[in-house]
């Protein structure tokens, strides 16, 4: 089987297509009612506990360190986690055992193989990110068709189930760690990404915070004096959080009103509808910032897109939807949701059996052509002054693949390298992120002036590929950034090592 899996930042989910040709998600193998898993993983002297078994393990024991939100730590070499061995674990480690268990699942439910998987990325990882994910999913042994970014996965899935083709789609997918805006077109030949951006550390994790904070201030109003935040109450507290949160969202609902017990204190808690948006705005305002800024990328203006889809749990607070009918309400315009919470993962087995070629019965737009979400160039520092500069070589918002070639020479004579530090960046030098070095070398006639033609390719995947040609002698110097990214294949291997052996869930890998 073919799956499709959306690796989200609090709940991840795996699809297939059924006997029929239509997506299905796939349910947890201990609980049938079950097709959220959340993304937590508690490790344990060569165990894995991954999903609601990790959160009942930790409502018995709030003490227990369990990992969750890793997937903001994709692509960071800093270790998440250190078993009792001492040795690192990275989010792309912890992430696999996730990849690991939904697996299972969908191999249980089944009884086929998972031969390879379409993994979902949010629209705006960079090409550190998205090769994490990769990682992960080498690290459990699941061989992936494509990456897909979500809010296309879920444009994908909309117009599949409803077969509209012919619009300007707005995707706005605010989920429970990260918000993407994705303006994108679809016809009948294919799906158009036009321009995409959005934020990590904007999602549901900070609307549950803010509640928190309510929550802890009528605390200290009523008795006086904070709870004590021991481990238990800090769990409690999250999950109380949480649930006000999606009380207040109800339609209609002005205000929750509910005894919390917290630390062995109870207090009565009464949070208004106005309050809690009030308490938010500043989030709203910077998902509204990038929406606005995502469609002035594309070229253009609020009233040309005809449909604004709402993706990701997030998205189901009322002040979003609100805001965006104000702003995309000309006569026309559509707003409206679309399974927020399942739509990704069933797009993403749909674009699974696309790319293994078994989706003929679908009548789906055949292409499916992304944009490069950055910049890349080469970072240079000027000899004289010591100023940093980016030399550009890719645009943000390229339809991809996108390629570019140039020339560099060597400075002084008898230069033996060129060494070229790639970078992806949004605005300028100041949020470049390094890439990796392109060590071309050492060269064949070292000498002053000597031209080396570096070709760098933004591929489909959103990642980035780099070749070094040394046109004068004819010499391949090739150097390409492999799936291994920068940081190269041992670290790869460590992983892999630690991964392997473990069981998941009480079954042996
Ligand atoms: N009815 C609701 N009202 C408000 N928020 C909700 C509602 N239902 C779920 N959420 C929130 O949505 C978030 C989860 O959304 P989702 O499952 O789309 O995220 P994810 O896929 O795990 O994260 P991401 O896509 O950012 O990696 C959680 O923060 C959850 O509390
Ligand atoms: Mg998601």
């Amino acid at each position: 089987m073919k799956a499709g899996i959306d690796l989200g930042t609090t709940f991840s989910l795996v699809a297939r297509m059924d006997l029929g040709g239509r997506p299905e998600l796939i349910p947890d193998h201990a609980d049938p009612e079950l097709v959220h898993t959340p993304s937590v993983v508690y490790l344990s002297q060569g165990a894995a506990f991954v999903g609601s078994m990790a959160e009942s393990m930790l409502e018995n024991d709030p003490e227990l360190h369990v990992l969750r939100f890793f997937k903001r730590q994709m692509g960071e070499q800093k270790p998440v986690y250190f078993d009792d061995d001492g040795a690192g674990w990275n989010a792309e480690a912890v992430a696999a055992l996730v990849l690991k268990k939904l697996c299972f699942d969908a191999e249980a439910h089944t009884s086929s193989p998972v031969e390879a998987a379409v993994i979902t990325v949010p629209a705006h990882f960079s090409d550190p990110q998205r090769r994490a994910v990769l990682n992960a999913a080498a690290i459990a042994d699941l061989p992936v068709l494509g990456l897909l970014e979500e809010p296309v996965a879920a444009a994908l899935h909309y117009g599949v189930a409803t077969r509209r083709k012919d619009a300007v789609f707005l995707v706005y997918d605010f989920g429970g760690g990260t918000f993407d805006a994705t303006a994108m077109s679809m016809d009948q030949h294919g799906v158009y990404v036009l321009s995409k951006t959005g934020q990590t550390e904007l999602g549901g994790k900070e609307v549950d915070e803010r509640v928190g904070a309510m929550v802890l201030d009528q605390f200290g109003k009523a008795l006086g004096r904070e709870p004590t935040l021991s481990a238990r109450t800090l769990l409690d507290l999250r999950r109380i959080s949480e649930e006000i949160k999606v009380e207040l969202c109800i339609p209609g609902r002005s205000h929750v009103r509910r005894l919390v017990l917290l630390g062995g204190d109870a207090v009565t808690v009464e949070i208004a509808r106005d309050e809690f948006e009030a308490g938010i705005v500043d989030l709203l305002d910077r998902a509204e910032a990038e929406t606005l800024r995502c469609v002035r990328d594309a070229g253009l203006r609020e009233k040309d897109i005809g449909c604004v889809l709402l993706v990701g749990g997030t998205s189901l607070v009322p002040a979003v939807e609100q805001r965006l009918r104000r702003i995309f309400g000309h006569p026309g315009q559509e707003v409206l949701y679309h399974e927020p919470s399942k739509a990704i993962a069933l797009g993403a087995a749909i674009h699974a059996s696309q790319l293994a070629g078994e989706a003929q019965s679908l009548s789906l737009p055949p292409e499916l052509r992304g944009v490069s979400g950055y910049n890349v160039g080469v970072r240079t520092v000027d000899a004289s002054s010591g100023r940093v500069a980016i030399d550009p070589l890719i645009k943000k918002n390229m339809a991809l693949p996108a390629r570019a070639r140039k020339t560099y020479y060597t400075s002084r004579p008898g230069q033996e390298r060129i060494v070229l530090d790639v970078v992806q960046y949004r605005d300028g030098a100041d949020d470049a992120v390094s890439l990796g070095q392109l060590v071309v070398g050492p060269l064949v006639a070292p000498r002053a002036n000597y031209p080396i033609e570096v070709t760098t390719e933004y591929r489909e995947d959103g990642t980035v590929m780099l070749q070094a040609y040394d046109a004068q002698s004819g010499v391949e110097l090739e150097q390409v950034f492999g799936r291994d990214g920068a940081h190269g294949g041992s670290t790869l291997a460590a992983q892999r090592g630690l991964v392997r052996g473990v069981t998941v869930n009480g079954v042996s890998q």
